[in-house]
């Protein structure tokens, strides 16, 4: 959600910015802007739109080695020209963009700026009009900013330009992201590393309530006290090419294409060098010891939490309960006596889930992030980590890191078990090749797109057992990208009152992968069959029957929603490609969702 990228350097800074702001497009956004600094001035190009109206709306004749750039994701106000960032002071002397949401805005205007007048509907307007109170109190910049900051409460990322120092931009950062990247003669700032990596992989990372310096030559951070910190760069570990989608379409289509490798990579990253389940001892005492599991997780993550309780239940005997993040946050159920938290979440930025956290770290709580982002910010606050391995994930919709989650959860309750009895490393190796073999029949799924989905308002999905889980996960799939409205339904449930739903020719997807649940399934698929409902059933190859559409062949049955989850995910690609969707940026929605 929002993106930042600044760059003070001796190149021409347009392009820099500019793509290094595609390469956050897939955070969402729904207007971008830039600022160039030059000898002649300050020169401000913003919009609602893409990027690609932006690179049409700049001037290219203007040159400078100075600017900072932002994709906006509307929460104050509507996404237009006005609201869209940079946003200036009201003397055009400051500009800044920002990333995050000022929740003190109001008292803030009443108490400090009762006299100045706002363009925008943003709270970002007044943080640059504070600097410009302070600095018209004969602040020094640094001095101005840094009362700002100390006023501010909520969560922010800003990279602020000072029109009469054109040496330097300034970033700050309290609760959202922001890497600074160190260069040769250059510098820059960015709201990840793929902002930033064509450029440079070395960083500096800024935490919570501090800001930083930038010049040509060096970086410095301080305190709100003004206090320098000393820190150490690190080099990140992403490579320019994980971020490009290569001869693929869509990042989407590459991302469902990658879960094989993805879960033969984990396979390597969890095994020690006898072949055995590696997984860190402090990790695996922490559930031994807990009393109950406590799984946090948002949307497609929160689905592979569902997985994760039926694993942690079956595997380790361990009772495991899952949260919605933003429902347990304000409305906390009963905690037993010795709890373990574990979030599940691709970004590990995710805002609701982090508010999670610092209640559950206030009462004293271990906790252990499964992320796919080394340094995101549930990384760095959790007790312990665990990483998915799965490569950046591009697009808004989340594929091979749902399927790495639920491998994660499966190795971890293999590994904290006194009674796995199946080797859960060859199992996942079998479920790659099964993978494998599914990703390559995607004509199936395109053809069977065209025919029940392309022209249809509605869809649902049921199942039983674990399926269900499968079923919640390929609705939200279906739904996000092709807009196609789509329930995921336990099957048994369908008589009690949403069979009323099905028409003549209603699709209804229908997931089979556990013995004992094959034949109620199966009668449940009869009844919305009677009422016109057109049916695709996805079975399991022992338990498959012949008109099924599609047979996945077998894997353990604990690992079903591991195989289940990608015809289901091709579905939505189809379906959402022969509507003329724009898949990887899906309408209204954000990759890492950082406001609650
Ligand atoms: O980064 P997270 O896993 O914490 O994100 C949670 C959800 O926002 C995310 O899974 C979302 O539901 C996806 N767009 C679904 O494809």
């Amino acid at each position: 959600m929002c993106g930042i990228v600044g760059y003070i350097g001796n190149e021409d800074v347009k392009e820099t910015i500019l793509s290094g702001l595609e390469k956050l497009e897939y955070r969402g956004y729904d207007s971008a802007g830039i600022a160039i600094l030059n000898g002649n001035g300050l020169h401000i190009y913003k919009d609602k739109g893409r990027i690609s109206h932006l690179r049409e709306i700049v001037d290219f004749s203007i040159n400078g080695t100075l600017g900072i750039g932002h994709t906006r994701w509307a929460t104050h106000g509507k996404p237009n020209q006005i609201n869209s960032h940079p946003h200036q002071s009201s003397t055009k002397r400051f500009t800044l963009v920002h990333n995050g949401i000022i929740e003190n805005e109001e008292e803030l205007i009443i108490e400090h700026l009762s006299d100045a007048t706002f363009e925008s509907d943003t709270d970002t307007e007044a943080i640059a009009q504070l600097i410009q109170k302070f600095s018209d109190e004969g602040n020094s910049t640094d001095r101005a900013i840094r009362y700002t900051l100390g006023l501010l409460e909520g969560s922010y990322a800003l990279a602020i330009i000072d029109n009469e120092n054109p040496e330097v931009i300034y970033a700050a950062k309290n609760k959202s992201p922001l890497l600074l990247g160190k260069g040769n003669g250059f510098n820059m700032i960015g709201s990840d590393a793929m902002a930033m990596i064509h450029h440079t992989n070395e960083f500096f990372e800024l935490q919570d309530k501090e800001y930083a310096i930038i010049t040509r030559q060096d970086i410095a951070i301080y305190n709100l006290q003004g206090r320098k910190i000393e820190r150490e760069t690190y080099f990140g570990e992403l490579d320019a090419t994980d971020i490009e989608k290569g001869t693929y379409p869509h990042y989407m289509i590459k991302e469902i294409d990658e879960q094989p490798f993805v879960i033969r990579r984990l396979i390597a990253a969890y095994q020690d060098e006898h072949g055995n389940l590696k997984v860190d001892s402090d990790i695996l005492n922490q559930i031994r010891e807990c009393d109950r599991i406590f799984i946090i997780a948002c949307g497609t993550s929160y689905h592979a939490g569902m997985v994760g309780k039926f694993l942690f239940e079956r595997i380790t005997k361990k009772p495991t309960e899952i949260h919605i993040s933003s429902e347990f946050v304000y409305n906390t159920p009963i905690i037993s006596e010795k709890p373990l938290f574990v979030f599940i979440s691709q970004s590990g930025e995710t805002a609701d889930s982090r508010a999670v956290l610092v209640k559950v770290k206030q009462m004293g709580y271990p906790t252990i992030a499964m992320t796919n982002v080394k340094g995101s910010t549930l990384y760095r606050e959790t007790d312990y980590q665990l990483l998915l391995h799965a490569g950046p994930e591009i697009a808004v919709a989340s594929t091979k890191a749902y399927t790495a989650q639920i491998a994660v959860l499966a190795i971890v309750a293999c590994a904290a078990s006194d009674s796995c009895n199946f080797n859960m490393l060859s199992e996942l190796s079998i479920v790659a090749n099964v993978m494998e073999a599914l990703c390559d029949n995607r004509e199936l799924y395109n053809e069977l797109a065209k025919e029940f989905l392309t022209d249809k308002k509605s869809c649902f999905y049921i199942g039983r057992h674990v399926d269900y889980y499968t079923c919640l996960e390929a609705a939200l799939k279906l739904k996000e990208i092709s807009y196609i409205q789509t329930e995921g339904f336990a099957a048994g449930e369908l008589k009690h009152g949403t069979i009323a739903l099905i028409e003549n020719c209603t699709p209804v997807i229908a997931i089979i992968t556990q013995e004992q649940i094959n034949l109620n399934t199966r009668s449940n698929i009869r009844e919305v069959r009677a009422r016109g409902a057109a049916v695709i059933t996805m079975s399991l190859k022992r338990i498959s029957s012949e008109k099924d559409q599609i047979v996945i062949d077998n894997v353990h049955e604990f690992l079903t929603p591991l195989v289940t989850a990608i015809p289901a995910q091709y579905l939505s690609y189809y379906a959402a490609l022969q509507r003329g969707c724009d898949i990887d940026k899906p309408r209204n929605l954000a990759k890492s969702v950082t406001v609650e």
